[in-house]
């Protein structure tokens, strides 16, 4: 598996977080390594998506590593739990969390973060950043139960992956073969996410995303998957209790969310944010500033205007 640090294709497995950015065929899809080289002798399966659609094993496991079938049949559930409930944008939130804790400059394994599971532990989703985080582990978890083959590190992956596409976003060339940490005292200490309000947002999204192995570039693509979902001020802090586009739901009604139709995945969200036409729409320092820092400002044009070919482009960076 590539990954987008430039770590080599032996760094298994990998945290795979999906953001859209630009029109409705602009798409970005990161992935990047959460794994060491150290745990490498124990990792020898990697199973992916073909572009038919299948889920495939590239080669035969001698660890734990998800099942192909039990993958393919937990995809299904999700999907179905995604047409009941629209829980879409807080699947996309969970894959994001426990991949986001990933710091490339750590070389152990589960040390140094990533997508690994460790987001189920009660420890982990008491951390501030996680607050709320809890009812999309509540919904995924009978569909767990059911795949037993399947990692969390990969259901997460594999939830957010197709809440992204079943909400109009890409099809994301996913690979599988992640692994869970264990016990809760592999958990990573808290404060590797971002803060919604630093004193210095663009000093602060590089400080972490460049951590992760991150450019200007797919922060800022990243942060477009703000394009789905809400804010609400009892989880977080951050956004009204209810807005004229979120007061009848779908799913739990109020919260506040950065774009109109904050479940379908587009790139209304660098739009919306940029025109600032309606304080009914919700936009975080971190967001803001993405508008506002030289760099930054530059990619979100070329993202608006020009997106078709940034995500060509990441998205061979990734494989
Ligand atoms: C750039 C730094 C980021 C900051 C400071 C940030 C902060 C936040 C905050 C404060 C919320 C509201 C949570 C709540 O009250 O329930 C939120 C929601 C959300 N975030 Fe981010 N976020 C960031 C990046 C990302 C990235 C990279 C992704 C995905 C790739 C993402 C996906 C989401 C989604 C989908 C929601 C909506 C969840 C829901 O509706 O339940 N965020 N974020």
């Amino acid at each position: 598996m590539t990954s987008l640090t430039g770590a080599t294709s032996h760094l298994l497995p990998s945290a795979t977080i999906a953001a859209i950015s630009a029109s409705t065929t602009a798409r970005l899809a990161i992935s990047f390594s959460s794994s060491s080289s150290s745990s490498l002798k124990c990792i020898r399966s990697l199973i992916g998506t073909t572009s038919s659609g299948r889920f495939s094993t590239f080669a035969s496991p001698k660890c734990a590593a998800s099942d192909p079938d039990q993958l393919k049949s937990a995809r299904e559930d999700i999907k179905e739990l995604l047409k009941t409930t629209s829980c879409h944008p807080i699947l996309v939130r969970l894959g994001w969390h426990d991949a986001g804790t990933y710091n490339k400059n750590i070389e152990d394994w589960p040390q140094r973060g990533g997508a690994n599971g460790s987001l189920r532990f009660e420890i982990e989703l008491k951390h501030g950043a996680n607050a709320g985080l809890v009812n999309a582990l509540k919904l995924l978890q009978p569909i767990k139960d059911k795949y037993s083959a399947v990692t969390y590190a990969d259901l997460f992956q594999l939830a957010s992956a197709t809440a992204i596409e079943e909400a109009g976003g890409p099809k994301i060339p996913m690979k599988y073969g992640r692994m869970d940490v264990s016990v809760p005292e592999q958990c990573p200490e808290e404060g590797r996410l971002p803060d919604a309000g630093p004193p210095s947002p663009a000093a602060h999204l590089r400080d972490v995303f460049y951590r992760m192995g991150l450019n200007d570039k797919e922060i800022v693509a990243l942060s477009g998957a703000h394009t789905l979902g809400r804010s609400r001020p009892e989880r977080s802090g951050w956004g009204k209790p209810e807005t004229k586009y979120t007061k009848d739901g779908p799913g739990a009604p109020g919260g506040q969310s950065w774009t109109v139709q904050w479940l379908k995945f587009d790139n209304s969200y660098f739009k919306d944010i940029k025109e600032k036409r309606d304080n009914d729409l919700l936009v975080l320092p971190t967001d803001a500033v993405l508008f506002e820092d030289p760099s930054f400002k530059g990619i979100c044009r070329e993202v608006c205007c020009r997106s078709r070919r940034i995500f060509q482009g990441l998205c061979r960076s990734t494989r």
